[in-house]
Parts: C-alpha cells; sequence; structure tokens
C-alpha cells in the first residue's frame, strides 16, 4: 500500500475575517472550517485505498487550533511555524516536525482555508501524477479577476508560478491561477524544499517555487473554480457556506429527494435524507441529521442533530434537536422536542407541546399545549391538552413513569417524581402527587361551591341600567 502524507498549512492569522479565533477554526454549517479539508482528504484516501498521515502545520492560535484539531482527529501531528515566513517555510517545518514526512510516497499540500474541496479532484490529480509520470502537479482553475492569486506560466515542460507581487504587466493579464492545492512525489519535495530562496522583496518563502517550467510538473486546470475558493474575508466565509449548501441540495435532488425551494433550504454536508422525502421552504437540517424515506417536513422547521424515520411528518414551524421520531410519527405544527426526546411510531405531538428527555411510545398522544420532561409515557396513553409534568423542585429533576393505554384528562399535572400504572383514568383539571397502581381512577380538584344570584356582587355595575 502507498502511502501520502497529508499537509494542511493552519499557521497563518487570518487578519481580514477578523474573527475572534484562529482562521482554521472558522465556523462553518455547525463545524469549523478546517473540518471540511480533513474530510475531503479522508474520502480522498477512502477512494484511492492510499494510507494517510496527517501533518497540520499551526503558528497563530496555535494551541487554540491544535487542542480542537486532537479532540477530533487523535492520530494527526502538529509542526509549529514560529514566523509565518510563507508556504514553504510552513512545508519545512512540516518535514522537519512529523515523523512520517520523509518516509511517505508522495505528499499531498493543502491550504486550511480552502473547505469547498472535492474529493474526487484531488482523485483525477493523484492520477494525473501517476499516469503522466510526473513529479509534482498542482491544481489550477481559470478566474477573470485573478487578483491576489498565483499566475500560472506555463512552458515548454513543465511551468512555473509567478505571485501577484511580484508579476509583470503581462503576467498580471494571466487568468490561470494557481490554487494552493499540490500533490508532488516526497522525494522531489525532499530535493528542492530547502533550495528554495527567500524573495528578495519580503524575504519569504514560496512553496510555489517548487515548480519550474523544465521540470516534470504539471498545473491541471479545473472548470469549476468554486471548489477552489480560498476563505479571506467574511464575504469569502457566506460563499463557502452557500456552496457547500447548494451543492448538497443539488445531490439529494439527483437522489429523488424533492426541495420545494432549495434556495431558502439549509442543508449540512453531513444530513442524509432518504428517497421521496419532501423538504418545505425556510427549513434547516444541521449537523448530524438523518431524515428517512417519504418524510415531509413542512415549512419553517429547524432540525440538529436528530433521526427522522420513514413516513414521519414534522409539521410547521416545529423544533427539534438532538431527539428521535419513529416511523410514522406526527409532529407539530409548532413543537418543541428538546434533547433526549424519542417518539414513538404512529405516536402524535401536536402544537405548542414541549418534551424533554421523555420517551414516548407508540401511539402515545400529546395533542395540544403540554410539556413533557424527564417522563415516559407508555403505548397508547392520551395526555389531555394543558398536561404538565413537574418535574423540577427548583433544585433537582425527578422522573415521571405513564404506563400504558392510561388517559390522563386535560389540565392535570404530575409532580414528580410519580408512577402511574398501565390502563389508569386520571380526571381532568387533577393535580397527582402519589402514585397509580395500574387500573386506578384518581380525581383531585377543589370541589365546585355555586350560589345563585351572588354574580351580581362581583360584576361591575353600569349606571342607569
Ligand atoms: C497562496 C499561493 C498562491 C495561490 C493562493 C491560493 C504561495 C506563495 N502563494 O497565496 O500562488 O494562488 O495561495 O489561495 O504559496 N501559511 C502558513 N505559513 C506561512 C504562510 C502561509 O501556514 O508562513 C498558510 C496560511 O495559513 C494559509 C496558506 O498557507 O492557510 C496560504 O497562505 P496565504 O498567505 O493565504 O497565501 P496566498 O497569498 O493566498
Ligand atoms: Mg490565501
Amino acid at each position: 500500500m502507498k502511502t501520502v502524507g497529508i499537509v494542511i498549512l493552519a499557521a497563518g492569522k487570518g487578519t481580514r475575517l477578523s474573527l475572534p479565533y484562529a482562521k482554521p477554526l472558522a465556523p462553518l454549517q455547525q463545524k469549523r472550517m478546517i473540518d471540511f479539508v480533513i474530510n475531503s482528504m479522508q474520502e480522498f484516501l477512502d477512494q484511492t485505498n492510499l494510507k494517510g498521515s496527517f501533518g497540520i502545520v499551526t503558528g497563530h492560535d496555535r494551541l487554540q487550533v491544535e487542542s480542537y484539531v486532537k479532540s477530533r482527529y487523535p492520530s494527526a501531528q502538529f509542526a509549529f511555524q514560529k514566523n509565518q515566513n510563507g508556504t514553504a517555510d510552513a512545508v519545512r517545518a512540516y518535514v522537519e516536525q512529523c515523523d512520517f514526512a520523509t518516509q511517505v510516497d508522495y505528499t499531498l499540500i493543502a491550504c486550511a482555508d480552502t473547505p469547498c474541496l472535492l474529493s474526487e479532484d484531488l482523485e483525477s490529480l493523484f492520477k494525473i501524477l501517476l499516469n503522466e509520470h510526473k513529479e509534482a502537479v498542482a491544481a489550477t482553475f481559470i478566474d477573470e479577476n485573478p487578483t491576489g492569486y498565483g499566475r500560472i506560466v506555463r512552458g515548454k515542460k513543465g511551468f512555473r508560478i509567478v505571485e501577484e507581487k511580484a508579476a509583470s504587466y503581462e503576467e498580471k493579464q494571466i487568468t490561470e491561477v494557481n490554487s494552493g492545492l499540490y500533490i508532488v512525489k516526497t522525494d522531489y519535495l525532499l530535493q528542492r524544499i530547502n533550495n528554495i530562496k527567500a524573495q528578495q522583496s519580503s524575504g519569504e518563502f514560496y512553496l510555489t517555487d517548487l515548480f519550474e517550467e523544465d521540470a516534470a510538473v504539471s498545473a491541471v486546470t479545473f472548470t469549476h473554480k468554486n471548489a477552489f475558493l480560498g476563505v479571506n474575508t467574511a464575504e469569502h466565509l457566506q460563499k463557502a457556506e452557500l456552496i457547500l449548501k447548494k451543492r448538497k441540495i443539488t445531490e439529494l435532488t439527483q437522489r429523488g429527494v424533492r426541495f420545494i425551494d432549495p434556495r431558502s433550504t439549509f442543508i449540512d454536508l453531513d444530513v442524509e435524507v432518504g428517497k421521496g422525502a419532501t423538504i418545505y421552504p425556510g427549513t434547516y437540517l444541521l449537523g448530524k441529521t438523518t431524515i428517512g424515506t417519504g418524510v415531509v417536513v413542512e415549512p419553517g422547521c429547524f432540525i440538529l442533530n436528530s433521526t427522522i424515520e420513514e413516513g414521519a411528518e414534522i409539521k410547521a414551524m416545529s423544533h427539534l434537536e438532538e431527539v428521535y421520531v419513529a416511523k410514522s410519527a406526527q409532529v407539530g405544527p409548532f413543537a418543541r422536542l428538546r434533547t433526549g426526546t424519542k417518539i414513538g411510531e404512529k405516536a402524535k405531538i401536536g402544537n405548542f407541546v414541549e418534551t424533554k428527555k421523555a420517551d414516548i411510545k407508540a401511539e402515545a398522544k400529546v395533542s395540544h399545549l403540554s410539556y413533557v420532561g424527564d417522563a415516559e409515557i407508555g403505548e397508547k396513553t392520551n395526555l389531555g391538552c394543558g398536561f404538565i409534568t413537574c418535574n423540577y423542585d427548583g433544585q433537582n429533576k425527578h422522573f415521571t413513569k405513564i404506563g400504558k393505554r392510561t388517559f390522563i384528562g386535560s389540565d392535570s399535572q404530575i409532580v414528580a417524581p410519580v408512577e402511574i400504572g398501565d390502563d389508569c383514568f386520571v380526571a381532568c383539571g387533577s393535580t397527582i402527587t402519589h402514585s397509580m397502581t395500574d387500573g386506578s381512577f384518581a380525581i383531585s380538584r377543589g370541589k365546585q361551591v355555586t350560589k345563585q344570584n351572588m354574580a351580581h356582587r362581583f360584576l361591575k355595575q353600569t349606571k342607569n341600567k
């Protein structure tokens, strides 16, 4: 098995982004920018059967970046670049500090600020390196407004890259630009990296000097420049967010998901949606969410890190966070399901219902205006309108358990901890403070007192009646 060292350059400051933290940690979807770069590399490794090791070059806000990356990718190694003396200097730090750097067959170099990279582009690039027997390949694209990018100057055999600062007037007119993504044979990298000279003007070492017009190097032009977007400003970050979302919606549409209005639908890269699902406008499907086949998500829903099984319906304006909804269940409109909620098969959660850590079993119904927290509600049990679990005594949370086929009348409260058995009946307006055994009936409300002809005492008198 061939091996590849994957270098991600993440030492720069990212001044233009004006964020309170390091640029590689810029928020993107529910993750950070660097996650997307690492993900596309991991996908590339899976597709090519290469064994990869990650080396992240850090500098500015080093500890922040390292602790984040370590927590998610424990096998990644880090190289510290003390002063940001340019991209070649960053790669030197990697070669010196990551123990696998000189051992691997190939070295793939990418920047932490290119979150839209596609693994299939990495694969095409790699194939060209192998099939055309090149020492190194660089991904390029055409930009009609190339300002800021290194320009590609093609020679008879290879090519060189001239940076904006050093480019002549003629070279500045070139629209083919360097994306900053390279795959290099490690031997070639090791031969050249230490010979790269500092720029006279800035003293920086440019990695782009790896490429020469008479070397066996290839510049591979890609037509979809969006994939190579370098995020330097807040506008670029917004653009990256849109590119990723649009890409995801196109992919799902091709797999049979119906989006009524893709422009107003927001969907993260890791979300899975089954065939025949319909997603209405104004909906957010975020994080690790899975939506089953045929599910309907009505307008204005927010669904984060949740699983919705086949045939379920999430009605308008519902908010779901870390919940599980089983097959053919109904939720909403205007439902709020919080962390740890499980909704059973064909169960029904109606409008203005809030749940938290609630295990609501199959075919149970909580149809209107209720709070169910820290509770288990048995199969086919019906909780009437205005039901409340009083689960919090100001210091601790307490559990409520209600059995199967039980009927709880409207406007009832359970002062937890309480356990109510199967087939029970609680009369409406009751405050239940004691547990009930299977089949029992409970009523607990103030006795009604009615006095004939007495209402006038309490009504406001109108003059001249
Ligand atoms: C670089 C390329 C340019 C290309 C462009 C694509 C060079 C000399 N130029 O320019 O040809 O068109 O990317 O976006 O390589 N970094 C370090 N240490 C350093 C300097 C940079 O780790 O000392 C990291 C940065 O954090 C960033 C990446 O390298 O992730 C690229 O650096 P940046 O300063 O953005 O290079 P560009 O000027 O954009
Ligand atoms: Mg850049």
